[in-house]
């Protein structure tokens, strides 16, 4: 439909970027981007006339989205011809639209485009070497100051060359490493840096990403003394064992936090001071911020209470019920000794979900004057409750 629409228009129409690396790899892409030699704006209008989604304009870039009922977009680019203009007596070349589209792009595996007019359709285009690179399974940027112009980029490589097995081939390499060395990354912003390096952690392989990540000294940037040490990497290793462990035990496993966690864990050898200081970096939400940082100031004592042998369930639940989930895993993960680990699975499995059905209404009824013992009254429940003696609402009131 793309290709006809090209045709009966008079342009020429590509499909470019992620979708066609994928494509190349045998995997999906949903996301699909387009680019029109000519007027890509009405090549959207016209197409969504076909399709019918819900299409946003943005005139000032020439490009457009449309968002398809199965929550697919559809990007659309207006690619235009453009002088380039070489060093030394060389003369301004003009390029075709698609190659000038191409060349502003981050990796050689990302700049290929396929064409889909009827007379071209299926046309890989690949100026840059794309094919070889995927081939030889590089990523490699298209000229030298592609980090410079978009320092983000330099998350993009790390994240494909994780995801995909990829090595950032040496050229590459150096130019992160100059990039960094010259203070690119201080030229996002705060909260553009912080997503980067959260997106960059969380995606598949988490240890080889925060390994990748302290190798191109962007730790370092969080905090001088944040690394990835040894001790901190094994345990990210098991960490994703971890969490499927509880996940089948939770009744909304999707929203256990991984990112807290990991987190956690890559914080956890530093000071509370250079926590804090980490933690500015790495956290907006205030609600994150003191689950990240009480989880790891408690991690001592709260080891060394689980360390006993005959904790009670109501000591127990009073010991842990102040932490989130999240907490509990990081706990459960971070420590060997097997009382801890079975103290806090018992917790999760068997006293987490406990609480008090009565309320002040209940105690009201039964002809108790409001006040303090309220408190007290609700909170012996509570412990009758968690150490098995009472179960339903009638014995809570009979209680
Ligand atoms: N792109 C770029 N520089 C960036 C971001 C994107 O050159 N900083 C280009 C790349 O050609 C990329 C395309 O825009 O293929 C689409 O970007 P995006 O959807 O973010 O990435 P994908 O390559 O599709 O990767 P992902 O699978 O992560 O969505």
């Amino acid at each position: 439909q793309v290709g006809q629409l090209g045709d009966t228009m008079g342009n020429d129409v590509f499909i470019v970027g992620g979708f066609v690396r994928d494509f190349l790899l045998g995997e999906e892409n949903q996301d699909l981007d387009f680019v029109v030699e000519g007027d890509g704006i009405a090549f959207a209008q016209a197409l969504n006339e076909i399709i019918q989604g819900r299409l946003t304009i943005h005139e000032k870039f020439g490009t457009a989205t449309i968002q398809l009922p199965d929550k697919r977009t559809l990007d659309v680019v207006t690619a235009r011809r453009e002088y380039y203009e070489y060093p030394a007596a060389m003369p301004q070349v003009e390029k075709s639209s698609i190659w000038s589209d191409l060349f502003r792009r981050d990796f050689t595996i990302n700049a290929m485009a396929i064409q889909l007019n009827k007379s071209k359709f299926g046309q890989l285009i690949d100026y840059f070497g794309g094919i070889q690179d995927l081939e030889d399974k590089n990523i490699r940027v298209l000229y030298n100051l592609s980090f410079v112009e978009d320092p983000t980029r330099i998350f993009r490589a790390i994240r494909f060359s994780t995801r995909l097995n990829f090595n950032i081939e040496d050229e590459t390499k150096t130019f992160i490493h100059e990039a960094i060395k010259d203070g690119m990354l201080d030229r996002l912003s705060a909260e553009r840096l912080r997503e980067e390096i959260l997106n960059t952690i969380l995606e598949k392989n988490i240890q080889e990403n925060i390994l990748s990540l302290d190798r191109f000294k962007v730790l370092e940037i969080i905090h001088p003394k944040l690394q990835a040490s040894q001790a901190n990497v094994e345990k990210l290793q098991t960490l994703k064992e971890t969490i499927n462990y509880f996940r089948t035990y939770e009744s909304r496993p999707d929203e256990i936090e991984v990112v807290l966690i990991v987190l956690m864990h890559l914080l956890s050898d530093l000071n509370e001071h250079d926590l804090v200081e980490s933690l500015n970096k790495l956290i907006a939400n205030k609600g994150n911020y003191s689950k990240i940082k009480e989880t790891l100031e408690n991690r001592k004592i709260i080891y060394e209470q689980l360390k006993q042998e005959d904790l009670n369930s109501y000591d127990l639940y009073q010991l842990l019920n102040q932490f989130s989930l999240e907490s509990i895993i990081y706990y459960y993960n971070d420590c060997d000794h097997s009382y801890v680990k079975h103290y806090l699975l018992f917790y999760v499995l068997k006293l987490k979900e406990i609480h008090v059905e009565i309320s002040g209404e209940d105690l009201i009824k039964l002809g108790i004057k409001p006040g303090p013992i309220f408190r007290i009254v609700l909170e012996r429940v509570l412990e009758e409750k968690v150490k098995g003696n009472i179960y339903r609402r009638e014995e809570e009131i009979q209680f």
